[in-house]
């Protein structure tokens, strides 16, 4: 055949191809959760032959595999020989799953009597050479069973938004991404108070316009209180209720919160139950979620007498919303570069009050322990490795346990575009714009 016949033939094979995978790519990660086409066809059944292939070895290597024989015999009446047993038998292993969120998959383990789940834990650092993967996390859903979470890459590459996640819950919204590659859902019905302590530039605003883009689409009331002259909630101002951007416009806002707050008291009370939720849907006043960015602002006295009462009143109406807020429907979420006793009195006690935590990077281990310390003592270390580079990456605790995570990123504009499509959601709260305007002007 002609030559050139045969490169016109390979060249339109390739560009028909190049064309199926422009086609099929989207379609298929849609279908299944944005997985890679390539993680399927080819990384999945490479690494499930290599856990079959691998995994006598390893459990023999790691002390995973038992002998059933005792470790000696009698050789006649009187001579006892003690020695190995050649085939120690490795724990039985299920069908490898491929995991839905991210390049990973999940297989389970069923353990020999005696054995534990802390044996697999140790032996993680092995697993993760022996399979090749990214990381590897040992869980125990079931008594005699443990479950090994493999996850190919690393899935806290910055992950650009291209689609919204569905919430889990109402009152949830899904932020970003776990290290185990599972969704990084903040449940304020779990969790009602957040605290995210980090410094300058290093994903804390990012990761509220997450919240406030993925908390908009559901029936919440958003307000906002950004001290810093609104800058960074100015982009979904068209989906907040109120939006503070000074401390005297603040004070407003949170007294009128706080007779919010008295009120649906009263109601809980005259309907006989102990929180919001316990109301008839159509009963139900509207969750209110409280942002707070650079909550400092609120709390740096300044050198005026009035600025030093303003900033104590602050504290005081922070620290009882937080108080009465939870079981009335009223959440708070808090950023700060720092958060603890140079605020004052009341920055600790309000700390107490915030059960969620986030810590991204910080400049000093105080700050982290400030946000980890009196949940879960080991994150400290976890928060301080997170470098310069890795923005948007945050520890969390999740279950009494800490995760390291990474928020997605929404760009400017995404932010701006899906507030002004969730504006028509917005509840109208007339008395806090009317407290917000009071406050606004004693300020002037
Ligand atoms: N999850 C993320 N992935 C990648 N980059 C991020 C992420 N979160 C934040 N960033 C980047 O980090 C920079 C600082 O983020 P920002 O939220 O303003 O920090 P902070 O409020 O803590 O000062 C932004 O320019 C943003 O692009
Ligand atoms: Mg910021």
């Amino acid at each position: 055949m002609d030559a050139t016949l045969i490169v016109w033939i390979l060249t339109a094979l390739l560009c028909v191809g190049l064309l199926t995978q422009a086609y099929w790519e989207p379609r298929l990660r849609r279908r299944f959760g944005g997985v890679p086409l390539v993680w399927y066809l080819i990384g999945f059944p490479v690494t499930v032959c290599r856990i079959r292939f691998t995994w006598r070895r390893l459990c023999q290597n790691t002390d995973l595999a038992v002998v059933r024989r005792p470790r000696y015999t009698m050789v006649g009446r009187d001579v006892m020989v003690r020695g190995v047993a050649l085939r120690p038998i490795p724990p039985r292993l299920g069908v490898p799953k491929i995991n839905r969120l991210g390049c990973g998959l999940s297989v389970r383990v069923r353990l020999h009597p005696g054995q534990t789940p802390a044996q697999f834990i140790a032996a993680t650092e092995a697993i993760v050479h022996a399979w090749r993967v990214h990381s590897v996390r040992v869980i125990s859903p079931e008594r005699g069973e443990v479950l090994i979470v493999a996850v190919a890459r690393d899935p806290l590459v910055v992950d650009q938004a291209r689609r919204m996640y569905p919430a889990p819950r109402f009152m949830a919204a899904v932020v970003g991404r776990t290290g185990d590659s599972s969704a990084w859902v903040i449940d304020l019905r779990k969790i009602p108070h957040w605290l995210v302590v980090g410094a300058t530039q290093s994903g804390k605003s990012t990761l509220l316009a997450a919240l406030v883009t993925h908390l908009g689409a559901q029936p919440v009331a958003l307000v906002g209180i950004d001290c810093k002259g609104g800058m960074e909630f100015s982009l979904f101002a068209k989906r907040l209720s109120a939006l503070a951007t000074n401390r005297a416009e603040a004070l407003g806002l949170l007294k009128a919160m706080i007779t919010e707050a008295e009120a649906r008291m009263a109601v809980c009370r005259a309907a006989g139950v102990r929180s919001v939720w316990g109301l008839d849907d159509d009963e139900r006043p509207v969750p209110i979620v409280v942002l707070v960015d650079e909550i400092a602002e609120l709390y740096l006295a300044g050198a005026t007498l009035a600025g030093r009462k303003e900033a104590v009143e602050c504290s005081t109406a922070l620290l009882r919303l937080a108080q009465l807020g939870a079981a009335l429907g009223i959440h708070l979420v808090v950023a700060a570069q720092r958060f603890g006793s140079e605020l004052g009195p009341g920055a600790t006690a309000l700390r107490a009050q915030l059960g969620g935590r986030i810590c991204h990077r910080v400049n000093d281990e105080a700050s982290a322990e400030m946000a980890l310390g009196d949940l879960s003592p080991d994150a400290i270390a976890v928060a301080q490795a997170i470098t310069e580079d890795e923005k948007g990456v945050a520890v969390t605790t999740i279950g009494g346990h800490w995760v390291r995570a990474r928020s997605m990123l929404l760009t400017p504009d995404n932010v701006r575009q899906y507030a002004a499509r969730n504006a028509h959601r917005t509840p109208e709260l007339p008395h806090l714009a009317a407290a917000l305007e009071a406050g606004g002007e004693s300020h002037e």
